[in-house]
């Protein structure tokens, strides 16, 4: 008998991955320029020239039995500090390499973190709405996920419906900011709130919480007034897990890291439990070639105007058109709410017009659908009539 849970994974695909197989069959059917493709989280522009100019240099520099040997199961030492002087750098901490463990993109970050801190049971609260792959790593680490809805209206953090969450169970608290739905990006008073709520309750309870943060969004934020607060200032219980698939545009190289922070007691204990997570789980390490990029690397961004450009377009003619949409300051998703009550409902009459969108209840959250707006600025033009047709048939 198999891992039934296992089989049904892998059987049932996720509906964005769903959605993503269907556009391509429609594309074959009636071209591409007419299907309006909203479902994936791809990034849409090119990683920077620095990334070609690094990996060249690399290669045609670095001995290859070395460049493309094992790293430390960690990281290579030498990159690790690297991260740990910019991080400090930026934002005022004293990590060491040592809190940093290099892996294969955010996915492996969480998973392996959530394998490092749970036992059988042990409860993980998050955000809605989340990422939905936060149930399949938590679960897969024998944990229960406990998703808590976001403010309405904003899509913050709702601090009631997390204090009334917390139980003697909690292990983690899991955010993502900028969010993947949302595009919402949680402001200080936000983050110092659930950091006060989780200490506070541990305090009270006896209780060791972690605040996991999800980041691989953090480099995408369009506003300058708008700050993504780096948890390790606020809680001292917290890790950090990072990617650069979306800030260098490189997802399909896997390449990202946990880093652990040295300001709570147990540190070397939780490093020592993510180094033996990432060995059971069978990584063995993360990417050596592009653990050297990065350490070249770590302070550029991809071109992410695009994003704004797209978001700024969007924003403003879907507003004309009716809809309601929560205004992402970050990442490249567009919360909006379904002009029915059903969103998945909502969705699928989107595809009369050709439009791809994610409802939101895969998120945690009903009534509404995702945009991701990582597309070309001419695919938005061509959508925009679609999606006034789209609203003006709820008008009729
Ligand atoms: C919120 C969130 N977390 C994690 C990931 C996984 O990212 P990575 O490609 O770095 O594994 C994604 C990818 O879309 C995401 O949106």
């Amino acid at each position: 008998m198999l891992n039934q849970k296992n089989v049904n994974l892998g059987k049932v695909r996720s509906s964005i991955r769903e959605l993503f197989e269907y556009g391509k069959q429609r594309k074959a059917e009636i071209g591409e320029q007419n299907v309006f493709d909203f479902s994936l989280g791809n990034p849409s522009v090119p990683a920077p020239a620095e990334v070609k100019e690094a990996l060249k240099d690399i290669i045609e520099n670095t001995d290859p039995v070395a460049l493309h040997g094992y790293t430390s199961a960690q990281g290579d030492y030498s990159v690790r500090k690297t991260l740990a002087n910019y991080i400090n750098a930026r934002f005022k901490t004293e990590l060491s390499a040592d809190c940093i463990y290099m892996t294969c993109g955010a996915a492996a970050s969480l998973a392996i973190t959530l394998n490092a801190l749970l036992n059988k049971g042990d409860e993980v609260i998050t955000i809605a709405p989340y990422f939905p792959e936060y149930k399949v790593f938590t679960e897969n680490a024998r944990g229960i996920l406990v998703a808590v809805a976001g403010k309405m209206g904003t899509f913050g953090i709702d601090i009631h419906n997390v204090k009334n969450a917390l139980s003697p169970n909690t292990k983690a608290v899991l955010i993502n900011s900028p969010n993947n739905p949302s595009g919402v990006v949680y402001g200080e008073e936000d983050i110092a709130a659930l950091a006060n709520t989780i200490a506070e309750y541990s305090a009270a309870h006896g209780t060791e919480i972690y605040l996991i943060s999800d980041e691989p969004y953090r480099e995408l934020v369009f506003d300058s007034d708008i700050k993504a607060p780096y948890i390790m200032n606020y809680y001292p219980r917290s890790i950090v897990c990072y990617s650069y698939s979306k800030s260098l545009s490189l997802p399909g190289e896997r390449i990202g890291y946990i880093a652990v922070n040295n300001q709570m007691e147990e540190w070397k204990e939780v490093y020592a439990a993510i180094c033996g997570a990432g060995r059971a789980l069978g990584y063995v390490c993360a990417p050596a070639l592009f653990q050297q990029l990065v350490k070249r690397v770590y302070n550029v961004t991809a071109d992410i105007s695009v994003y704004k450009r797209n978001r700024d377009r969007l924003l403003a003619a879907l507003t004309e058109y009716g809809y309601e949409v929560i205004k992402p300051n970050g990442a490249f998703y567009m919360f909006v709410k379904s002009l029915e009550p059903d969103a998945k409902r909502f969705a699928e009459r989107a595809k009369q017009f050709e439009l791809l969108l994610v409802a939101g209840d895969d998120f945690g959250t009903e009534g509404y659908v995702r945009i991701s707006y990582c597309v070309s600025p001419q695919m938005i033009e061509r959508a925009l009539p679609a999606f006034k047709a789209l609203a003006d048939s709820y008008k009729n």
